[in-house]
């Protein structure tokens, strides 16, 4: 299996946008897609040779490639690379029009930027038009607080929902962005979903009653990596992995590795990485400059090109309950998420 470039990706996506149904046999000089062995779809020239020699090349020039990125991420990182590559970017099913985006803020380390990035992307990607749902599923409340709610006064909240199947439009508040909110009690729900039939999926199913209302739904999940996160991974497409640049954990990548090995296997065989974010990068040391080498090292084109960069403005916008880009709109802290935006927005169109 080989890894898939987030340009290739695009490029492939494109193509079977254009071409929905490409003839297995290449009898017409055009440009053709095929599915390699391996599950990936490789673009194919007209065929000047015949389509299996052409193939099989294509599947070397793949497994080569495969042993050199292998070969240099294992200086570092060879079994979590390795196991990581098998899992990164499956090929999946079109999303249907109507439905949601829904991408998981996950990274079981506390204080890499989960709730932030969560919180700016999303309103970064509803001032370009968007309709963007957040989702606290979080029991510190930190999101559901940085849009201004006391989740200790929530009537209602995610704990309900996933508990006792209450509608999610009952849990959510209209703020700087639609925000279905967190409470304290929400640290009980993991205990108290354990007994339940389909306990994995019981926000999957929540969702099925909005997902037509929103282009994207963002969920910030806790520091873990138990039922709630598992929720949250399941009812998503797309996994973003904010990882602090100052503290980079490798042990912590690994482990989330497995956590969505196991989810991908079990119950979502269409989630999948859509990138690592380094954030809190301050260029002027060289420790974030290395942090970040040996992310890309390990990771290469699946760390975005998007740096968060250190800002206090960060700490202070919560404070007054306000995204950065609400708090300070022309500031740079609020470009560097609108910068996340687009590049989200390209792997997505192009
Ligand atoms: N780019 C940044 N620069 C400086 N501080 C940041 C940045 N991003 C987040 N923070 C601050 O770091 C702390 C942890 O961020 P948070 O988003 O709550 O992390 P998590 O949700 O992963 O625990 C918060 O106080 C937040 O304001
Ligand atoms: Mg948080």
């Amino acid at each position: 299996m080989r890894i898939l470039s987030r340009k290739n990706h695009e490029r492939e996506k494109a193509a079977e946008k254009s071409e929905p149904a490409p003839a297995p046999v290449v009898e017409e000089p055009t440009a053709a897609v095929e599915e390699a062995t391996d599950g990936f779809v490789v673009p194919v020239e007209p065929a000047a040779v015949p389509v299996e020699e052409e193939l099989a090349e294509v599947e070397e020039a793949a497994a080569a490639e495969e042993t050199e990125i292998r070969l240099k991420a294992s200086d570092l990182l060879a079994p979590s690379r390795r196991d990581i590559s098998d899992h990164l970017k499956p090929v999946k099913p079109e999303q249907p029009v109507d439905m949601a985006e829904v991408i998981s803020f996950a990274n079981q380390k506390g204080g890499v930027a989960k709730t932030t990035s969560t919180l700016n992307l999303a309103v970064a990607l509803s001032e370009l038009g968007n309709r963007v749902l957040c989702i606290d599923l979080d029991p510190q409340g930190n999101l559901t607080m940085s849009q201004g709610i006391d989740p200790d006064k929530c009537e209602k909240s995610m704990y309900d929902v996933l508990v006792d199947d209450v509608p999610i439009s009952e849990v959510i508040a209209h703020r700087e962005i639609d925000i279905a909110v967190a409470s304290i009690d929400l640290a009980g729900a993991e205990i108290a979903m354990s007994t339940k039939i389909g306990r994995e999926r019981s926000l999957e199913k929540a969702l099925g009653e909005i997902h037509s209302e929103y282009d994207y739904i963002c969920i910030d999940t806790p520091p873990s990596l138990g039922l709630l996160t598992i929720n949250a991974l399941t009812a998503s497409n797309k996994v973003i992995v904010p990882v602090q640049c100052e503290y980079l954990s490798m042990r912590g990548l690994v482990q989330l590795q497995s956590t969505l090995k196991m989810i991908q296997e079990n119950l979502n065989p269409n989630v999948h990485i859509e990138g690592i974010l380094p954030t809190m990068f301050d260029s002027r040391t060289l420790h974030a400059r290395e942090a970040v080498s040996i992310l890309e090292e390990n990771f290469g084109d699946l760390v975005f090109k998007s740096r968060i960069r250190k800002a206090v403005k960060f700490a202070e916008a919560p404070v007054r309950g306000a995204s950065v880009l609400k708090y300070d709109p022309d500031s740079r802290a609020a470009s560097y998420y609108r910068n996340l935006a687009k590049e989200v927005l390209s792997d997505g169109s192009s």
